[in-house]
């Protein structure tokens, strides 16, 4: 039986905290009563509490975008576990692209961020994925059996049932160019065998994968048909409520 599928919306740096709580109140009216899809959000660090307290009880997912490694001390301007854990988060995101790219973030410290998240029962969503370049040179399964073996360095087999994957190629991001569904699919069932490998294959079939990468209204049921694509994580399409809520309706008619 094929899983529910989780859509999550990644606002990145969108959203102020008057249209967030908006957006979050009007998503928690929309969706109430249904459960077909799995679905969540992941607002700027300063919108968590009071997007927490809105989504409270409504069954959707709220995740944070990034969190520090170290519990606490002199890290100016960083948000630790434990203090995104109180906001009412149910997940992170580590490892995204842009934190990689943008920030410098290694294998090393996501990999580290990957156990302050666990540490504090945060569920964590991976995101990995190839270069334009890389996939151009043949390097896609090099770069991502790469990221996998370091970024779940030390990660238990009971603890990687708490994970997410998302499988976001970089030159898919914000580029209006989506990966063909039978692109990502063959990456996705790569994905799965690299976590069979490690975990065995009860782990890895139920561990949600997701595709992300201009995954929009359009686009949407066509990746979800995918065998393995079990999730969409959404930038751009989810700031605004009203493609957000038609990705769920695609996901919501499988
Ligand atoms: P876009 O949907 O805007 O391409 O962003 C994808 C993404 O990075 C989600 O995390």
């Amino acid at each position: 039986m094929r899983k529910k599928p989780l859509i999550i919306g990644n606002w990145k740096m969108n959203l102020t905290l008057k249209e967030g709580v908006a957006f979050a109140q009007s998503l928690r009216d929309s969706l109430s009563g249904k459960n077909e899809v799995l679905c969540g959000i992941c607002p700027s660090f300063v919108s968590l509490r009071d997007i927490g307290k809105v989504l409270e009880g409504s069954g959707i997912y709220m995740a944070a975008q990034n969190v520090h490694s170290s519990e606490n001390g002199a890290y100016t301007g960083e948000v630790s576990a434990p203090m995104v854990k109180e906001t009412g988060c149910t997940h992170v995101l580590i490892g995204h692209s842009e934190r990689r790219n943008i920030f410098g973030e290694t294998d090393a410290f996501i990999n580290a961020k990957i156990k302050a998240a666990l540490s504090v029962g945060l569920k964590p969503i991976l995101c990995i994925g190839e270069k334009l370049n890389e996939r151009e040179d043949g390097r896609t399964e090099y770069v991502i059996k790469n990221q996998l073996k370091d970024d779940l360095q030390g990660i238990r087999a009971d603890e990687m049932k708490e994970f997410t994957i998302a499988y976001e190629p970089v030159w898919a991001i914000g580029t209006g160019k989506t990966a063909l569904p039978e692109q990502a699919n063959e990456v996705h069932s790569f994905i799965r065998s690299i976590l069979a490998e490690k975990y065995g294959k009860y782990i890895a079939g139920n561990v949600y994968i997701q595709y992300g990468g201009s995954a929009k209204p359009e686009n949407a049921y066509e990746l979800l048909a995918q065998p393995e694509i079990d999730g969409l994580l959404v930038g751009g399409a989810s700031i605004k409520l009203e493609s957000f809520l038609h990705i769920i309706e695609a996901a919501s008619n499988p």
